[in-house]
C-alpha cells in the first residue's frame, strides 16, 4: 500500500514532464495569439458550485466527485472540471467590470472518482478554455477553430470534430417533452441508468455508449434536436457554420451529442478520435454566469484531456517535443573543445549536456536519444582538424558539418524557427 499510487492516479516521470513543458508551452503561446490569459484557480471549490453549475443530475455530480467534509463542517469537492471553478472567479472577482470579451485559459489536474481504464483516470488533467461575455457566432466558430489548431499544431491525425446545438431555454424544454414521450413506451428496453436518466435528464438517454440503447433509439427514431429548435438558436447555429466555413474547418454534424455536463445552451461540439473517444469537448453556456450569482453573462469554452491528446499523438509525442543538444565526444582530444561548446550552448539559451563516464560514440548517441535531444553534436577526429562539428538533427535523420565557432547559433535558430 505505501509503495502503491492510489487507483487512476499516475506518476509523471522527469523524462515525461519534459513532454508535458513542451506541451504547455506550445498551448501557451497558441491561446496568447487567440488573446488567452492563463487563471488558475483552486483545486477544490464548495460542493454547490458544481451541484448547481455541472448538473445534480449529471454522472459527474451524481456519480464521479471527490467530495469530503473539511474540518469545519464544509462540504468541499475536488474539481472535477474547469468551466464552473472559472465562471465563479469571474464572477467573485467581478471580472465582468472589465470592457471586452474575458479570455481565459487553464492547465491542470481534474479529480474524477470513474472506473479506471484506457483513456479514463481519477485524476487526469485538462486543458480549457473560457471565453466570457458575447454570444456572438464568431465567437463560437473562433472557439472551436481553437480547439482544432491546438491538436493540428500537435499533428494529432484522424480526429473530427462533431457539431450540434441543445438549444436554448426556449426549445429544449419543449423538446425534452417530446423526447420523454417518444422513449417512455420503450423505457423497460432501456440500460438501468437511462431509465433513471428518462425522468430526470432525457437528453444524456441520447448519447449512451450501451449497445442495447443504442438499438433501440435507431428502432424508435425519437426526435432529434435540431428538429426542435426555435428560430434564434437556428439561426445563431447557421452562423456559427458560416464563420467556421470561412476559416476552412470541416465538421460533421452530430444530432445526437448532447455533451456530459447540463450548462450548455446552443453549440456543442467534440473532437473525436477512433482510439482514443473524446479527446476535447466544449459548448457555449449562456446561463451559468447568472446561475451562479453574476449578471446574465454568455459564455463559451472547451477542455482537451491532456493524457488524451498524448494518447492521440501516438508516436508522435516524443517527436515534436524534442530539444536541446547532446555533445557527443567521439575523440579524447575533443574534451576542451567538448565544454566550449556546451557552456555557448548553454549561454545562447539551449538545453545542453555530455557524457561524463567515457562511453563509446553508439551508446552517447543512444543516450542523447533518451535524454530527449533534437540534435547530437558530435565531435571527432575529423571535426576537429577542420574546427567544425557535425550536428545530427535527431528529428529528421539527417546531419551537416557546421563551422564550430557558427554552431550554437545555427542551432538555436534551427530550433526556434519552428
Ligand atoms: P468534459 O467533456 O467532461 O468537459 O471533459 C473534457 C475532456 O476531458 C474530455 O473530452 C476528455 O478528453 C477529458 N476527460 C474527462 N474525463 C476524463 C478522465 N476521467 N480521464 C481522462 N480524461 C478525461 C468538461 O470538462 C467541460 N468543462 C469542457 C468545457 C469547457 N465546456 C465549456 N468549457
Amino acid at each position: 500500500m505505501l509503495t502503491q499510487r492510489p487507483r487512476g492516479t499516475v506518476d509523471i516521470l522527469p523524462g515525461e514532464v519534459r513532454v508535458w513543458h513542451r506541451f504547455e508551452h506550445l498551448v501557451r503561446q497558441l491561446f496568447s495569439r487567440y488573446g488567452y490569459e492563463e487563471i488558475r484557480t483552486p483545486m477544490f471549490e464548495h460542493t454547490e458550485l458544481f451541484a448547481r453549475g455541472v448538473g445534480e443530475t449529471t454522472d459527474i455530480v451524481e456519480k464521479e466527485m471527490y467530495t469530503f467534509q473539511d474540518r469545519g463542517g464544509r462540504s468541499i469537492t475536488l474539481r472535477p472540471e474547469g468551466t464552473a471553478g472559472v465562471v465563479r472567479a469571474y464572477v467573485e472577482n467581478k471580472l465582468y467590470g472589465e470592457p471586452g470579451v474575458a479570455k481565459l485559459y487553464y492547465v491542470g489536474p481534474m479529480f474524477r472518482y470513474e472506473k479506471p481504464q484506457h483513456g479514463r483516470q481519477r485524476q487526469f488533467h485538462q486543458v480549457g478554455v473560457e471565453a466570457l461575455g458575447s454570444d456572438d457566432p464568431a465567437l463560437d466558430a473562433e472557439v472551436i477553430a481553437l480547439s482544432w489548431r491546438l491538436l493540428e499544431a500537435l499533428d494529432v491525425q484522424d480526429i473530427t470534430i462533431e457539431l450540434n446545438s441543445v438549444g436554448c431555454s426556449e426549445c429544449r424544454p419543449v423538446y425534452r417533452e417530446q423526447l420523454i414521450a417518444a422513449l417512455r413506451p420503450v423505457a423497460d428496453r432501456l440500460c438501468k441508468d437511462c431509465q433513471q436518466r428518462l425522468g430526470r435528464n432525457p437528453l444524456r438517454v441520447l448519447d449512451c455508449k450501451q449497445a442495447s440503447c443504442r438499438a433501440v433509439l435507431d428502432e424508435v427514431r425519437p426526435p432529434l434536436l435540431p428538429d426542435a429548435w426555435c428560430d434564434a438558436c437556428r439561426t445563431h447555429h447557421d452562423e456559427v457554420r458560416s464563420h467556421l466555413r470561412a476559416l476552412g474547418l470541416s465538421w460533421q454534424d452530430n444530432p445526437r451529442l448532447v455533451r456530459g455536463l447540463d450548462y450548455y445552451t446552443r453549440t456543442t461540439w467534440e473532437i473525436t478520435h477512433p482510439q482514443h473517444s473524446t479527446v476535447i469537448g466544449g459548448g457555449r453556456y449562456n446561463r451559468l454566469v447568472a446561475e451562479v450569482g453574476g449578471p446574465e453573462t454568455p459564455g463559451i469554452g472547451f477542455a482537451g484531456g491532456v493524457e488524451r491528446i498524448f494518447a492521440a499523438m501516438g508516436d508522435q509525442s516524443e517527436m515534436p517535443l524534442r530539444d536541446g543538444v547532446f555533445v557527443a565526444i567521439a575523440d579524447s582530444a575533443a574534451a576542451l573543445i567538448a565544454t566550449r561548446l556546451l557552456e555557448q550552448l548553454r549561454g545562447a539559451g539551449l538545453r545542453a549536456d555530455r557524457d561524463y563516464q567515457g562511453r563509446s560514440l553508439k551508446s552517447q548517441l543512444r543516450q542523447a536519444d533518451r535524454w530527449g535531444a533534437r540534435f547530437a553534436a558530435i565531435l571527432g577526429e575529423a571535426e576537429l582538424a577542420q574546427e567544425a562539428v557535425t550536428v545530427r538533427d535527431l528529428t529528421e535523420g539527417t546531419q551537416t558539418l557546421v563551422p564550430l565557432d557558427q554552431a550554437a547559433e545555427i542551432m538555436r535558430e534551427r530550433m526556434t524557427r519552428e
